[in-house]
């Protein structure tokens, strides 16, 4: 089945935008801010490839086995609920652990970049990233959303940035976090994982043909807040929202 088919089969009166774009491009907060306004769910597609590499060391399998690691993605026990904190991610548990923080480190995020060139990987987390799309709607963030999980997406955002405004955004959470680093080294790091996310025959990251590209070298988060809700008041029909 393609991806286009599946998305069409599903509840399609229920708006989705997705948020694509490389690591650190800020998605994730673009995402629960726009999440807070819109009232619409969160699919964060990059923290069920981060589980299943993390699954997989927590399960003594090598990266490179794919059938294993598609096994272990077609029955990842995950469970994801609002944050109590502010301005916090969404916890996350696997196999009813708390893996929010675990989850995070630059070593999952690289893990999970290679076990995502994996195909029979992507496919075991298709369904479960469709069955993420619930009424009043649903922001995905990810890499692959507006290309192939949810094609027929309402809004399409390809959120990026510059290698190293990226990078020294990281080395400053970092820096506040008294964890010590090099801006070198996570330069490097980032563009390895641009490479492999750009690069794969699967699934690679690139701006779906109807997506809207911002670029957020220059901007603040509130400024892309900003951008993407006067777009989204242009919305009409099923996904016409009211700002809360
Ligand atoms: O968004 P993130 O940094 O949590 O994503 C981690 C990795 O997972 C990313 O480097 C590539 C992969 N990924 C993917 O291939 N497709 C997605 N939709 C989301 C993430």
């Amino acid at each position: 089945m393609n991806a286009e088919k599946k998305d069409s089969e599903n509840i399609s009166v229920v708006p989705v935008i997705t948020i694509d774009g490389p690591s650190g491009s800020g998605k994730g907060v673009i995402t629960e801010r726009l999440a807070k306004i819109t009232g619409f769910h969160i699919l964060d597609s990059g923290a069920l490839y981060r589980l299943v590499g993390y699954a997989a060391r927590l399960d003594h399998i090598e990266l490179d086995q794919e059938q294993a690691l598609a096994s272990l993605a077609a029955v990842l026990d995950v469970t994801f609920s609002p944050n109590p904190e502010p301005d916090q991610p969404l916890r996350i548990s696997l196999r009813q652990q708390d893996v929010t923080w675990e989850i995070r480190t630059d070593q999952a995020g690289v893990d999970a970049s290679i076990v995502a060139r994996l195909a029979s990987v992507r496919r075991a987390l298709g369904e479960l990233q469709i069955s993420f799309r619930k009424p009043p709607g649903l922001i995905a963030d990810g890499r692959d959303m507006g290309t192939v999980v949810f094609p027929a997406a309402d809004l399409k955002i390809f959120l990026t940035a510059s290698a190293s405004a990226r990078a020294e955004r990281r080395y400053k959470q970092l820096k506040d976090k008294d964890i010590d680093v090099s801006l070198a080294a996570l330069l490097k790091s980032i563009q390895e994982r641009d490479a492999r996310d750009t690069g794969r025959a699967i699934a690679p990251l690139k701006p779906a043909a109807d997506a809207i590209v911002i670029d957020s070298t220059m901007l603040s988060i509130d400024a892309v807040v900003e951008q993407v809700t006067t777009l989204l008041k242009k919305g009409t029909g099923a996904w016409a929202f009211q700002q809360k």
